[in-house]
């Protein structure tokens, strides 16, 4: 009867053991819920989180940094085993980021990599190509223009700009610039922000109506803001998607919507479906990998009205219309 009650004794210590091992604390600091994409991306990854059993702490910062510096203190107090990590902003996150290295918390760095990549500590990163989404915004329009016969008419640019200071503003800015220097017809003649949301996109894109003469083209540095633009172009009694070419990112399921119903022209792919890469790693660190350094990028496209449209060395649009059913968000 003794020996029985030390086997079964052990057996529950052993079964406990292996129930804590698999039972992972993930905490994530999100930013806030400011876009069709943003929310996208907090559904996937928590679902993701969920249903491997882990357990979930989630902090929505409500766009402010300050919240995302209290969430990351919170979570090393707590002795989380994972921190997954979007910036709001690029700069500004040195000190508490060196205090999860301390920690020995393994971070992944997800969407918006934070300025001081290169003095952290990460085990990995993902996120996408805001650069290269950029290029592709005013290549897609360079093809398209040429297509509809317009390749040399002098061309007037209005640019609605993400978040300031976010990793991803500044690097579809960045890109966007750069690749404008390849046609000297088409022109930037307004950017402001409109914080990535269609709230703001719509009283930006009524003050550029209002302020300059002509405007031929719509850059929106993310779907939500091109969305509140639209709503500004058909107040001021004209056709988005004919008087004015309205380009968006992200690839939402509503920009494809606006794309059949002929408002919006193209919108560039930056998916937020996170859910495999963050399981996938998890996992590979739990089984003692290092994931190295690399930065991931993953493989995005871009939709239109008609496909066909070259935005990218070798990569043509796809008909956003014949998608439509399989797009998830
Ligand atoms: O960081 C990714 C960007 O942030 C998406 O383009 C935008 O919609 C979001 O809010």
């Amino acid at each position: 009867m003794k020996k029985l009650l030390g086997i079964a004794l052990a057996l529950v210590l052993v079964l406990g053991m292996a129930a804590n091992a698999s039972a992972l604390t993930v905490a994530f600091s999100q930013i806030g819920q400011e876009s069709d994409w943003r929310t996208a991306n907090t559904d996937n990854v928590c679902a993701a989180i969920e249903a491997q059993g882990w357990e979930l702490v989630y902090a929505d910062a409500q766009q402010k940094q300050e919240n995302q510096v209290q969430a990351l203190r919170s979570f090393i107090t707590q002795g989380v085993d994972y921190i997954l990590f979007t910036g709001v902003v690029s700069s500004g996150w040195d000190e508490v980021l060196k205090e999860v290295n301390e920690a020995e918390i393994p971070l992944l760095l997800l969407d918006r990599i934070p300025d001081c990549v290169d003095e952290i500590e990460y085990a990995a990163a993902f996120g996408g190509d805001f650069v290269e989404e950029g290029r592709r915004m005013v290549r897609w329009l360079a093809n398209y223009l040429e297509k509809e016969g317009r390749g040399d008419e002098e061309i007037n640019i209005v640019m609605l700009e993400g978040t300031t200071g976010a990793d991803a503003q500044v690097g579809r800015s960045e890109g966007i610039l750069a690749e404008l220097e390849n046609y000297p017809n088409l022109k930037l003649v307004a950017q402001q922000t409109g914080n990535f949301t269609r709230a703001e996109g719509q009283p930006v894109m009524e003050s550029f109506l209002k302020s300059v003469d002509k405007i031929d083209v719509l850059l929106a540095q993310n779907d939500d803001m091109a969305l509140g633009a639209i709503d500004a172009i058909k107040a001021a009694g004209k056709v988005p998607g004919k008087d004015i070419i309205v380009i968006g990112c992200d690839s939402v399921k509503a920009a494809f919507d606006a794309i059949v119903a002929g408002d919006m022209n193209a919108t560039i792919e930056c998916t937020p479906l996170y859910a495999d890469f963050v399981v996938d790693a998890i996992n590979r660190l739990e089984a003692g990998e290092d994931l190295g350094r690399e930065i991931i990028h993953p493989d995005e496209g871009c939709f239109d009205a008609e496909g066909g449209i070259e935005y990218a060395e070798g990569l043509v649009s796809v008909k956003a219309a014949d998608v439509i059913d399989e797009r998830v968000y």
